[in-house]
């Protein structure tokens, strides 16, 4: 049997897809704190993401990512945004559902592109064709989201409190359900 779920609110997504402002704001709807994987990277190793990648390479912040999953398990009543490639590691699939209740905000490629187009801070987006590399990446991506998430929400369109609001119902009702599965 799975273990149980810890009460927690996992973000999933591509990069830009808004997992930090939305969490935000759904931790401060449901009194939670928040927490971002990219920020509990970044203070373990005193460097900001784009230096890790330069001094250590994508397997060397894959490996920090995933310890930092480690780190959060046993902590409850947060709000955990996740790095958009935090799916590619299969050890981190059990990590993140142990952890709690995990929602996948898909935005379309398009969008996507015009978000991120306006900042170099993703060293993966370092690329000659940034577009292309977005395309290509979703596309490997998109079944590791689905395959992870409890939940999808599209986000397009809607408002950051709308959003936030919807996914504060869904998570009570899945707790709920989870607190009486054993009925
Ligand atoms: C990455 C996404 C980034 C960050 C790193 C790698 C990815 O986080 O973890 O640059 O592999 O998609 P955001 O999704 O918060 O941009």
């Amino acid at each position: 049997m799975e273990p149980p779920r810890l009460r927690n609110i996992i973000l999933i997504g591509f990069m830009g897809c808004g997992k930090s402002t939305i969490g935000r704001s759904l931790a401060s709807t449901l009194g939670f704190r928040f927490a971002d994987t990219d920020e509990l990277v970044a203070a373990e190793a005193r460097a900001p993401i784009t230096k890790i990648f330069e001094r250590e390479g994508e397997d060397g912040f894959r490996r920090r990512e995933t310890a930092t999953l480690v780190a959060l398990d046993g902590t409850e009543g947060q709000v955990i945004s996740t790095g958009g490639g935090i799916v590619t590691r299969e050890e981190n699939a059990p990590l993140l559902r142990r952890l709690g209740y995990i929602v996948w905000l898909a935005v379309g490629e398009d969008e996507i592109y015009r978000r991120v187009s306006r900042n170099r801070d993703r060293p993966l987006l370092h690329t000659p064709n940034p577009r292309k590399t977005i395309h290509d990446l979703m596309a490997k991506r998109d079944p590791l989201y689905a395959a992870a998430a409890d939940m999808k929400v599209k986000t397009e369109g809607l408002s950051i409190s709308d959003v936030a609001y919807g996914i504060a119902e869904s998570a009570r009702v899945f707790f709920a359900n989870a607190a009486h599965s054993g009925d």
